[in-house]
């Protein structure tokens, strides 16, 4: 028990009106379970390691640590045996693994990391860790120059340096301005990189609002509004360690089907069957590749989720039918906001089966949103979430294979834009507040549609796109950023938001191609299809009263153009499916910032206007109306224009030639990547190419059948090939490494295409053909698949 002592002044400071407590000193150290318990003056702080470079710290203001882990937390992180040394010296606690040193100063508490030799790599400040009278929690940590990264769905730059990110799932129309923060997905995990390329990363596992404050030069504050500080520290050393690390706790996509990775085509709305059919006609006539369709709100009666409007679709499923024999999925629209209305059986069921969302006192909570009043699905209950997922099951029935869930901040039409904070959650027991877990709904929801439809689709892969979420997203939704505008500022300001996504566990992400609000115009469309088109997510979608963007809208040179681009992202689909199958494996990111890959280049610290495609694909867009030229930065090593084949040394700046047709690409010699032929969607069969830069190095081609789990069984296949110049002579080797699914290739030769060369003296392999074309200055080998070396001679 503590006496008033408790509360003596050196214990608590006053700034700006608001008193803050620090946990005091520690007076003694625990065991409980594999956690250690730092017993403070004033808390307990938890210590608990993960793994030899990732512990866990949380403070709880109670008798005992409260470790309970937060519910996106993967169970095989916590319970990983980890060998930890702990010692006590008379002014600190030392704890050790194989890794990191850890070093608690007990007068008065203040942890600091280093790494085993003894380098200082993060430290408390000396206000250290505690809470304030605004019952918020904080942690200061020191500073020195570093660069920060992450943090999810956020406006402003790639380097998060000065700013503050506040974390707090927010509904605003039109809200990618700079100064907007709060937008509708929250991740508070970010990376520090030091000036000496030293990285660490923090995660603050607390779904309520948190607050990053990254502003001072020599300091940065993590801070909670409700519920204790529990913080994930997690040590590089390179950014790329960091996300693995981060979705090793968090977890991983699971591989989408190949069908998600096509050209998706969006309007709200596309109001009927008879536009719905025009629109798929037009593709097909047209010859432009496209695999989704969207249907936006008003496929429903006045709005009510899970049904259809009975004059605008009055016969769904034939229509479903229709479109896939010609190779289109249809993604609908399910918001969480049920219609008030007593013939309505969804609201029946979740007023019967007290499924809704409601004050402590048992009122329920009625928010008005597009069906008008409506009831919220309590989706942090895991009964409702089942009841949930069960409900789609009419859908699958029709034959939908993918659920857009939308306004799942929640978004409600009052001041607040959001539930009221003060609703009860059932949370699975443990009830909470709205204010304390209101970034989980979203996340929550897209887990009840993904787990039911996985359960109803015999053994398919769902496909969810949400827009609202919070940390762990990545397992259950694609993310899309919301309601951008047609500006080219927003087509800019989408790349960091993404890229820094990407660093964020979340691969799987795009913004609406064209600017969803305002008219979009030609010239817009075109470059933002180019940069859409090497994506992860590539959705064109706009907003009802705008003028139409689907890809022809412009007429000609434009359309032509979009069409192009289109068609270019299903020549990289293979490829596109092996960085995914790499993203759902390692946590990488598909499109990387610059920075992830060539960390210590001092030009790409802030660098986002170009990305790469996987790692060796640069991607360098036109971001502005009549530029047909721009300068690319090109980090170290040989880069070849994906054009023109002009070859570039790396570590400089090069104009690159942009007219309308042309987006700037590079890809780094020594590349091989697996590409395809033009197709009109993933239904069809497409024939692969293997396609080399000369030089060294070498790929690992993933595919399996695209649309079901058995590749959790092993059927899958993998091709390497690798490349090495030796003189004149370019050897190239390949390998089937493992053959679990037939592709309709077996049999058929392993086709590669050497860019840019010279003609070849000599190609020698058994029974290999080849061709060179002049113009293209392009090789085209053709192998039997029992031969694995080819030896080509300039
Ligand atoms: C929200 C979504 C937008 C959708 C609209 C109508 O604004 O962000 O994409 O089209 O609602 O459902």
């Amino acid at each position: 028990m503590q006496g008033s002592e408790a509360i003596k002044p050196e214990n608590y400071e006053v700034k700006d009106g608001v008193t803050y407590f620090s946990v005091g000193e520690v007076l003694g150290l625990d065991k409980s379970g594999n956690a250690f318990e730092l017993l403070c003056e004033n808390a307990v702080v938890g210590l608990q390691f993960l793994t030899d470079k990732l512990f866990r710290v949380k403070l709880s203001r109670q008798a005992k640590a409260q470790m309970t882990f937060g519910p996106m937390i993967e169970t095989h992180a916590t319970v990983a045996k980890v060998d930890v040394l702990a010692e006590e010296s008379a002014e600190s606690y030392h704890f050790e693994t194989a890794e990191l040193v850890v070093e608690v100063q007990k007068q008065p508490y203040r942890l600091s990391v280093y790494d085993k030799q003894g380098t200082l790599i993060s430290a408390d400040t000396l206000r250290g860790m505690g809470w304030t009278d605004k019952n918020g929690t904080f942690c200061s940590k020191d500073a020195a120059g570093e660069d920060f990264y992450g943090f999810g769905e956020k406006t402003g730059d790639l380097n998060k340096k000065g700013s503050v990110q506040s974390m707090w799932n927010t509904d605003v129309y039109a809200p990618h301005n700079p100064e907007i923060n709060e937008l509708y997905e929250s991740i508070p995990f970010f990376h520090a990189k030091k000036p000496d390329g030293t990285v660490y990363g923090f995660f603050l596992d607390n779904p309520g609002k948190t607050r990053f404050d990254l502003q001072a030069k020599d300091s940065f504050r993590l801070a909670t509004e409700t519920g204790d500080l529990d913080y994930y520290f997690f040590y590089g050393p390179t950014l790329k360690d960091l996300v693995a690390q981060y979705t090793y706790l968090t977890g991983r996509m699971p591989l989408p089907p190949k069908w998600a990775l096509g050209y998706h085509q969006s309007r709200y709305s596309y109001e009927t069957e008879g536009e719905v059919r025009e629109l798929a006609n037009n593709f097909r006539n047209m010859q432009i590749p496209c695999d989704v369709i969207y249907l936006d709100i008003h496929y429903m009666d006045e709005y009510r989720v899970f049904t259809w409007h009975p004059t605008r679709f009055p016969q769904p499923k034939h229509l479903l039918e229709d479109l896939r024999d010609d190779g289109f999925r249809v993604v609908p629209i399910v918001d969480p906001g049920v219609k008030k209305d007593p013939k309505y059986p969804i609201y029946q069921q979740g007023l019967a089966f007290d499924h809704f969302c409601k004050y402590i006192e048992g009122d329920l909570y009625i928010g008005k949103v597009w069906p008008g009043e409506s009831a919220l699905p309590d989706f942090t209950d895991g009964r409702t979430r089942q009841w949930w997922g069960e409900k789609h099951v009419g859908l699958v029935e029709a034959g939908i294979e993918g659920i857009w869930n939308d306004m799942n901040e929640p978004a409600i039409f009052n001041e607040t834009k959001t539930m009221d904070v003060n609703v009860m959650h059932r949370n699975d027991g443990d009830p909470k507040t709205h204010g304390e877990l209101h970034n989980l709904y979203g996340l929550y929801m897209s887990m009840a549609t993904y787990e039911g439809m996985k359960e109803q689709m015999g053994g398919k892969r769902p496909f969810v796109l949400t827009r609202a979420g919070y940390a762990g997203i990545q397992k259950y939704a694609a993310v899309w950023t919301g309601d951008n505008r047609s500006f080219w500022e927003h087509l800019e300001m989408s790349l960091p938001m993404i890229l820094n996504m990407g660093l964020s566990g979340i691969p799987f992400a795009g913004a609406d191609v064209g600017g969803f609000a305002f008219d979009t115009n030609a010239e817009l469309l075109t470059r933002w299809t180019q940069v859409g088109a090497f994506l992860p997510y590539f959705r064109n979608h706009s907003a009802i009263g705008f003028v139409r963007q689907e890809p022809w809208s412009f007429g000609e040179p434009y359309g032509r153009i979009i069409k192009r681009y289109i068609e270019m992202r299903y020549e990289f689909l293979p490829h596109l499916y092996t960085l995914f199958h790499e993203a759902s494996t390692t946590g990488l990111p598909v499109v990387r910032p610059l920075v992830l890959e060539y960390p210590l280049d001092s030009n790409v610290r802030n660098l986002s206007d170009q990305f790469l495609f996987g790692s060796n694909i640069l991607v360098a867009p036109i971001l502005r109306p009549d530029q047909t030229m721009r300068a690319v930065y090109l980090p170290e090593g040989t880069w070849i224009d994906f054009h023109t084949g002009e070859s570039h040394e790396g570590g400089r700046h090069v104009l690159a030639e942009a007219q309308l047709e042309r987006m700037p690409l590079y890809v780094k010699a020594g590349t091989v990547y697996a590409g395809g032929n033009v197709i009109q969607h993933t239904g069809e069969k497409q024939e692969i190419t293997y396609h080399l830069y000369k030089g060294n190095g070498s790929y690992v081609h993933y595919d399996d059948n695209g649309e079901t789990f058995d590749y959790q069984q092993g059927q899958f296949n993998l091709l390497s090939i690798s490349q090495r110049v030796d003189g004149e002579k370019l050897y190239i080797h390949w390998d089937l490494e493992h053959q679990g699914f037939e592709s309709g290739a077996s049999g058929q030769p392993i086709r590669m295409q050497v860019h840019f060369v010279e003609e070849p003296k000599r190609v020698e392999g058994d029974g290999v053909v080849s061709t060179y074309d002049r113009e293209t200055r392009t090789l085209s080998l053709s192998v039997g698949r029992n031969v694995h070396d080819v030896v080509v001679e300039f």
